[in-house]
């Protein structure tokens, strides 16, 4: 998968690479390329938002920015570029994240991700531009940056190759596989600790029954 992030901040998506699992996707052949749309701005000072019209506090990003950066990268007009590829815009009042999302993502070749910082994007960016308007819950961040790296985070998990071998994403929580519910309980060693015993199905070798057990506390999670 090729990802091209559109950030203020490329340097903060330094450490984000050298997490194991995103570096392991990378190393098997994916891409994660940052592209400062500061540098691409046509305006003078490096300028990318601009006061709101109708008054009001903050700055907002600037839909003629947002364009050049766009065909400078992609030699292709925005408009046309959504057509062609995921363009997603980090928003606080976009489609939450979920399994389900991060799945449909994962299926993509490519992804673009848009990151607004201030007041936000304006308008005219998310409407023809994006393709998609994707938040990570209903708080606000100052910028889309971290929201990207969870968008990122989520995907590249999915992915061949990202876990261990004897990891898997498949059964983890909220996977289809748990029909939607928060992952079971997990206990290692000790078996005891402090009179807190593991449950007893778990230490019984019965594959059936921890089997059965587990899908039974999963579901319990899931109505809690
Ligand atoms: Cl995607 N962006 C910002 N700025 N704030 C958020 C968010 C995104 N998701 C939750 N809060």
């Amino acid at each position: 998968m090729n990802v091209e992030v559109f950030t203020l901040f490329p340097e903060w998506f330094g450490w984000f690479t050298t997490q194991r699992h995103v570096a392991n996707v990378l190393a098997g052949g994916s891409r994660l390329e940052c592209v400062n749309f500061r540098e691409h701005t046509p305006l003078s000072g490096g300028q990318v938002d601009d006061t709101p019209f109708g008054g009001g506090a903050g700055m907002v990003l600037r839909v003629d920015v947002l364009d050049s950066a766009i065909r400078a990268h992609y030699g292709v007009d925005p408009e046309r570029l959504r057509l062609e590829r995921r363009v997603i815009a980090l928003a606080p009042g976009g489609r939450l994240l979920d399994d389900r999302l991060v799945d449909e993502l994962a299926a993509e070749p490519a992804l673009t991700l848009l990151c607004g910082r201030y007041e936000g994007f304006d308008e005219r960016i998310l409407e023809h531009f994006a393709s998609d308007v994707v938040s990570i819950g209903r708080y606000v961040l100052s910028g889309g940056e971290l929201a990207a790296m969870v968008l990122c985070d989520a995907v590249f998990r999915k992915l061949p190759g990202a876990l261990g071998h004897d990891e898997s994403a498949a059964e983890e929580s909220f996977t289809a596989a748990l029909e939607g519910h928060p992952e079971y309980p997990h206990y290692t060693r000790p078996s005891e600790f402090r009179g807190w015993s593991v449950p007893e199905v778990l230490l019984s070798g019965h594959h059936g029954r921890i089997e059965q057990w587990r899908r039974e506390r999963s579901r319990e999670r899931g109505s809690r």
